[in-house]
């Protein structure tokens, strides 16, 4: 049975940041739902110029949408043995459909991890981001992660930029949606056994170690 992990939390708690290094241990895939969209709008598909007009609202994209575009993901051979699934899914009909996908690709989610920080510190930690124009997993912070050269990817080197939606006014409306469309999906996950509770406000290795102790379980 191939693994899936169900990175579950609100915009700017750490999903992507703690995807990326669990991907890294694990071996599992990391896929991005919001990486995805923005992969499409740098290449200007129709998939991408669509998403946008959503994306730059904060508001969520139609989730036949989404659902297509993880699913032609999900077919790639590096999933094989499963992936870290970030940002999917974000409503219950999503949640519903990954179930059947993965009937389909003889896989399970294993784990839910919830992770979790109070609205203040999401406003001020998408405030200060810098995400790598290359390669969106690599995020960084100017308070918290700052990176070792000034705007530049550790990683890579290429340039860093702000996200259009980590403006206040649209984070405001993310955090909105997220209680509206995601947060029933807590409930989703608990009932089904699978959620881990984590308390994002600590230092990113201490969300990692905790992370790490829950997927033992
Ligand atoms: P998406 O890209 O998924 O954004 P999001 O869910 O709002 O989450 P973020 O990426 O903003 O935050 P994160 O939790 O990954 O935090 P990060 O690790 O970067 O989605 C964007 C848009 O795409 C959506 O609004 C929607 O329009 C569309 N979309 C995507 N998926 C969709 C779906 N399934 N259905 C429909 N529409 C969809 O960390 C944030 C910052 O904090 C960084 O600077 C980082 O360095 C820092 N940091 C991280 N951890 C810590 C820590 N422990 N301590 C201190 N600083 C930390
Ligand atoms: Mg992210």
């Amino acid at each position: 049975m191939a693994t899936f992990i169900v990175m579950l939390g609100p915009p700017g708690v750490g999903k992507g940041t703690q995807a990326k290094i669990l991907s890294e241990k694990t071996g599992l895939a990391h896929i991005s739902s919001g990486d995805l969209f923005r992969e499409n709008l740098k290449n200007q598909t129709e998939l991408g110029k669509l998403a946008q007009t959503y994306m730059t609202k904060g508001e969520l994209v139609p989730d036949d949408v989404t659902v297509a575009m993880i699913k032609d993901r999900l077919t790639r051979p590096d999933c094989k043995a499963g992936a870290v699934l970030d940002g999917f899914p974000r409503t219950p009909a999503q949640a519903e459909a990954l179930e059947s996908m993965l009937q389909e690709f003889h896989g399970q989610v294993d784990a839910v991890p919830f992770i979790t920080a109070g609205e203040n510190v999401l406003i001020e930690r998408l405030g200060g981001r810098w995400t790598c124009r290359v390669n969106g997993a690599h995020v960084f912070n100017e308070k918290t992660n700052p990176p070792k050269n000034d705007k530049k990817c550790d990683f890579d080197g290429a340039e860093l930029y702000q996200r259009d939606d980590d403006k206040p006014e649209t984070v405001k409306n993310r955090i909105k949606v997220y209680f509206e469309q995601t947060a029933p999906l807590i409930s989703y996950y608990r009932e089904h056994g699978k959620l881990a509770e984590i308390d994002g406000t600590q230092a990113i290795d201490q969300v990692t170690e905790d992370l790490l102790v829950a997927l033992k379980k």
